[in-house]
């Protein structure tokens, strides 16, 4: 069995001087605590203590071609020599640019920043910025980042505690926010277009902005209903407000232009990070020309000592030639697929009530026995002990999922490697050690 024992030492040593022992609060919630690793290769990942593991969490999302692709490193290599950071432009600046506007269909200008967290609140201050409104519509259960005015609501104890689906409770996800960051947005529950429309009729006036991940990825990966991202879009033409497209997750994920490809509905604004460099950090805010002249005009501004250095373009060029030229994603979603029907195989046949819900790509397995769940409130019903324990009974046996139940699938795995994980979880579905 999978121990940890060097971990736990250097978690140890980490706590004296790394606040909680991580650099992300996430990090903590690794089994059977923060895991320091050593290095990545393809769909593996390896830690201290010498254990390999079978890699789902890709690094949260951002390892679509796996761990260290060669190619990818090369080109960081290479243009890394000719410079770091030049507090000017480049040339492979454009030319990412010019490929992302060729791909992406709201992408008229960009920007690049570092992270999602900040090209989220770049997106609202444009969108504030063009309306004159102040105020943006979010949906419980999204995460738009750690930022003040997006760290409301995103753990709740139940659904009793949410309250009202029409003018739902938020509490805070840390001390320490701007008191006021509570007044910046309206929140309701996501996929409910008859509630959101109600909603906007009352307020359009203050309202700035509608920002939605395309999926919630974030909690249960669902899909919007028919119609719903169309009902959106609709609602901000009418009522003058950007519809802001969170892609962190799904952009390249989904496919190479997003899920506003996908789903077939252009956003004003939208935010890619996370795949679409590999690791490295760069983000960027795309939109559509009238909005994001804005910043073209320095009516905006939008900074960043270290926005656009040579590595992190280098990793999104490369990145993108790769996925162009092997087109992975008939195989992430053929295999992200298989997957999922195995999981619920081995569920079914080892009687464990596992739900299984996402496009393929990436998916969440939860414990329920709910019906599927359409929105957060949905998903609250998932039985978080009995995820743990699955968690961990994959991670002791070499595959690693992320807590909350969220796969991710890359271009580096393998069917064996789909299969090997399948028969993982038939072995802890049915293991009586975990005392199901
Ligand atoms: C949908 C979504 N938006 C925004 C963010 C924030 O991005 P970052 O962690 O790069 O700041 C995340 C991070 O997980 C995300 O999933």
């Amino acid at each position: 069995m999978t121990h940890y024992t060097e971990s736990a030492a250097l978690l140890e040593r980490a706590k004296k001087v790394l606040a909680g022992g991580v650099s992300s609060e996430f990090r903590k919630y690794n089994h059977p605590h923060a895991i320091f690793y050593t290095h990545g290769k393809g769909s593996r990942i390896y830690d201290v203590d010498g254990n390999e593991y079978l890699d789902f969490t890709l690094s949260q999302g951002p390892l679509l071609l796996g761990h260290s692709h060669p190619e990818v490193l090369q080109a960081i290599h290479d243009y890394s020599e000719q410079g770091q950071l030049f507090a000017g432009q480049h040339h492979k600046e454009i030319e990412l640019a010019e490929k992302l506007a060729g791909l992406i269909p709201s992408a008229d200008l960009m920007r690049f920043c570092l992270d999602g967290s900040e090209a989220v609140q770049t997106a609202f201050r444009v969108a504030r910025a063009k309306t004159g409104k102040t105020k943006f519509l979010r949906f419980e259960g999204h995460y738009h980042g750690w930022l003040d005015n997006v760290a409301w609501g995103l753990s709740t104890p139940s659904v009793e505690a949410l309250g009202d689906r029409e003018d739902p409770n938020v509490y805070p996800w840390s001390a320490g926010l701007a008191p006021n960051s509570r007044d910046e947005f309206i929140i309701l529950p996501w996929n409910d277009l008859e509630l959101v429309r109600k909603t906007v009729a009352e307020h359009h006036h203050e309202l700035a902005a509608i920002i939605t991940e395309p999926i919630m990825c974030n909690n249960g990966c669902i899909l919007p209903q028919d119609g719903f991202l169309q009902g959106l879009r609709d609602l901000c033409d009418q009522y003058g407000m950007a519809l802001i497209f969170d892609e962190v997750i799904t952009g390249f994920r989904v496919s190479l232009k997003g899920a506003q490809d996908y789903f077939g509905i252009t956003p004003d604004l939208s935010i890619f990070a996370k795949a679409i460099a590999s690791g490295y950090p760069i983000s960027a805010i795309v939109g559509k020309r009238a909005w994001m002249q804005l910043i073209e005009e320095a009516k905006v501004i939008h900074a960043g000592t270290m926005n656009a250095s040579n590595p992190t373009i280098a990793a999104a060029l490369a990145t993108i030639q790769v996925l162009e030229r092997d087109q992975p994603y008939e195989r992430l979603y053929r295999f992200g697929q298989k997957l999922m029907t195995g999981l619920e195989q081995a569920a079914a046949e080892t009687g464990q009530n596992l739900r299984v819900q996402g496009l393929g790509p990436m998916f969440h397995a939860g414990f329920t026995d709910q019906p599927p769940a359409t929105d957060y409130r949905g998903t609250l019903g998932y039985n978080r002990v009995k995820l743990a324990k699955f968690i961990a009974g994959m991670h002791d046996r070499g595959v690693r999922v992320i807590g909350r139940g969220l796969w991710y699938i890359s271009a580096a795995h393998t069917e064996e490697d789909i299969d090997h994980a399948i028969k993982t979880a038939r072995e802890v579905l049915g293991s009586e050690e975990l005392g199901w």
